[in-house]
């Protein structure tokens, strides 16, 4: 069996370390807010070269509180990708605010710019840029399109943990470091993964990082302070320990990522593939092909015992929760990720041998 991903194998070293300090969070019932919550958003911000990053319980909120600490205008539009998990859009529902879908890229998962020109109007408040896959969005020509326009730039670098954007820095600009907030999820799948729910939100500004504390901790710091209308969103202790320990590895785990990445680029060579277009400073999440024989390369994955995934079978406006809002509207190139992509197994530890397996069964159609 070729395991998509396999989170025991990858964590084995630290698995006393994780477990002596979950044992210490128990003996200190430090369960809340523990030390080592504040610990890791001072690690992850050095991580993300911002000023400040904010635990909180997961993606999900992560973009719904971003949403709520820039306080946009009720029912103003939010403009995100018609490809992407259902958290970002459910994030601008739940905000009270209008969500707007852009397509992406024909051969690159991240949002199409000539749509984007389109979709921005007087009333678009927010830009929440999905850097899919691992996969950085152009910020240049993103910032270009806004013009001077007071559009804010929410990334959702949920996939994105280390990604680099080399469109407007020689050095590459860190997902979570370009736009006003940045949020990512500590899902355990994710490059850098918890052992439950856990995310974070990153960001240079001040204002927004003390508001951000208050809002993750229903409205307070103090005990019994609640100075404004909060959520209980905090990051788990024990996550944070976990993630204090992952975090060390993550260059490594993503280095192997690229390797495995480049393997695929090289040896998948098939006229009913289509590889898609990655950039310089993509983590490689996932490792998405496209095939108009999408489902008898799957059948041929299954019996060769090697696992894959989906992202996603549906794009946004096909969601079932979604369908009325998007009524009548087509996003080719999603519907065509969805339709047309498998993700093939894209873990940190897979072996030469296991690599050399997926590419010949993949060639052999
Ligand atoms: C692009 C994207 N946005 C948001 C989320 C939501 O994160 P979570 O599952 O931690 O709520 C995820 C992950 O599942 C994601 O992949």
């Amino acid at each position: 069996m070729v395991k998509f991903f396999d989170i025991y194998q990858q964590d084995k070293v630290k698995f006393h370390k994780n477990i002596k300090d979950i044992k210490n969070i128990i003996k200190n019932s430090n369960f809340i807010n523990g030390k080592q919550v504040f610990n890791f958003e001072k690690n992850f911000a050095k991580f993300c070269n911002t000023k400040y990053a904010i635990g909180c319980n997961s993606g999900s909120d992560a973009l719904f509180l971003s949403l709520k600490a820039l306080n946009l205008k009720k029912n103003s539009e939010v403009i995100i990708p018609a490809q992407t998990y259902c958290s970002t859009l459910f994030a601008v529902l739940r905000a009270g605010l209008k969500p707007v879908l852009v397509d992406i890229q024909n051969s690159n998962p991240t949002l199409s710019i000539k749509d984007l020109k389109k979709k921005i109007t007087k009333k678009t408040s927010a830009i929440i840029i999905v850097h899919l896959y691992g996969e950085c969005c152009n910020f240049s020509e993103i910032k270009k399109a806004i013009k001077k326009k007071k559009i804010f730039i929410i990334e959702d670098a949920a996939q994105a943990h280390g990604a680099r954007d080399f469109s407007s820095n020689k050095d590459g600009l860190l997902a979570g470091s370009m736009g006003i907030l940045g949020c990512f999820s500590f899902y355990p799948g994710k490059n850098l993964g918890a052992y439950g729910d856990a995310g974070a939100i990153t960001t240079n500004s001040k204002n927004l990082y003390l508001k951000l504390l208050k809002l993750r901790n229903l409205g307070g710091i103090k005990k019994y302070e609640h100075d404004i209308i909060g959520f209980n969103s905090r990051l788990d202790t024990f996550q944070a320990a976990i993630l204090n320990n992952k975090l060390k590895s993550l260059n490594k785990n993503n280095l192997n990522r690229v390797q495995i990445a480049k393997f695929y680029n090289l040896n998948i060579n098939n006229k009913y593939i289509k590889k898609i277009k990655y950039s310089r400073g993509c983590v490689y999440h996932q490792y998405v092909i496209l095939s108009k024989k999408e489902k008898k390369i799957r059948q041929l994955l299954e019996k060769n015992k090697i696992q894959y995934g989906k992202h996603y079978p549906k794009p946004i406006h096909k969601l079932n929760a979604a369908k009325t809002i998007f009524k009548n509207l087509s996003y080719p190139n999603a519907e065509s990720f969805s339709n047309f992509g498998i993700s093939l197994p894209i873990d940190p530890n897979l072996k030469k041998k296991q690599l050399i397996k997926i590419c010949n069964v993949l060639n052999s159609i």
